[in-house]
């Protein structure tokens, strides 16, 4: 008997164009969103690499988590791709919250304010609550969040990270789950924005100092 979850054929013309950057070239900055180009100087991280990255960490928190109720929270807004991308690397059930909080404005450099504009839906009292950050700078952001979470009492409370910045940390953190180290550099994509901008390229880049020019901050 056919169950519904048998694998849809897919056509060898649809297969090819999907993974057209599998052989781990860079993607032309043109084939994806033509009219960030001129404000992009290089690709930091490839999506490649942050594919098989993520792959990795979703493993990891699989084995880690057998057999308990996890429930993500993800931070807004840049943690979305994230969250969406890791969601599917976990074979577990899980459940889903997300917080919106904010330190940047459009300004590059965090101002050490923390606001919750959008607190979770759910009780986390006696969960198993995994943080999903984008990226981790002065840490305070983070720092703020884990205190307010730990208030409420989960049965337990992790962070997973894809980026964090070197060098410029304000606050130690315990990160459980950490992606890639980077330099203390402002970077887009995947999720991460520049006055809102930039946040579906599917790679982390680096602007050029021009696209900062006429910014607030
Ligand atoms: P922190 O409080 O300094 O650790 O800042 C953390 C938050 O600032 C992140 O969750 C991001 O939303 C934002 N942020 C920090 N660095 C960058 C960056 O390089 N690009 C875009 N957003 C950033
Ligand atoms: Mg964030």
């Amino acid at each position: 008997m056919k169950t519904h979850l048998a694998p849809v054929s897919v056509p060898a013309e649809t297969a090819r164009a999907e993974t057209a950057q599998d052989d781990g070239s860079l993607p032309t900055l043109v084939g994806h969103v033509a009219e960030y180009e001129r404000d992009i100087d290089r690709i930091l991280i490839s999506e490649r690499e942050i594919q098989d990255m993520v792959r990795k960490l979703g493993e990891r928190i699989t084995e880690d988590y057998r057999g308990r109720q996890l429930l993500l929270v993800g931070v807004l807004k840049g943690a979305f791709v994230l969250m969406a991308d890791l969601s599917r690397s976990i074979r577990l059930p899980l459940m889903f919250d997300f917080m919106d909080v904010s330190s940047y404005g459009a300004a590059t450099h965090t101002s050490g304010v923390v606001r919750i504009l959008k607190d979770l839906d759910h009780e986390i009292e006696g969960r198993d609550v995994l943080v999903v950050e984008d990226i981790i700078d002065s840490g305070l952001t983070l720092n703020y969040l884990l205190k307010n979470l730990r208030t409420r009492r989960p049965a337990s409370l992790e962070v997973v990270a894809l980026l964090q910045k070197t060098s410029v940390q304000q606050v130690e953190l315990d990160i459980r789950y950490e992606g890639f180290t980077i330099p203390p550099d402002f970077v887009v994509g995947y999720g991460l924005d520049f006055d809102e901008r930039f946040r579906n390229l599917p790679y982390i880049a680096l602007l050029k100092p021009e696209a900062y020019a006429g910014a607030p901050g």
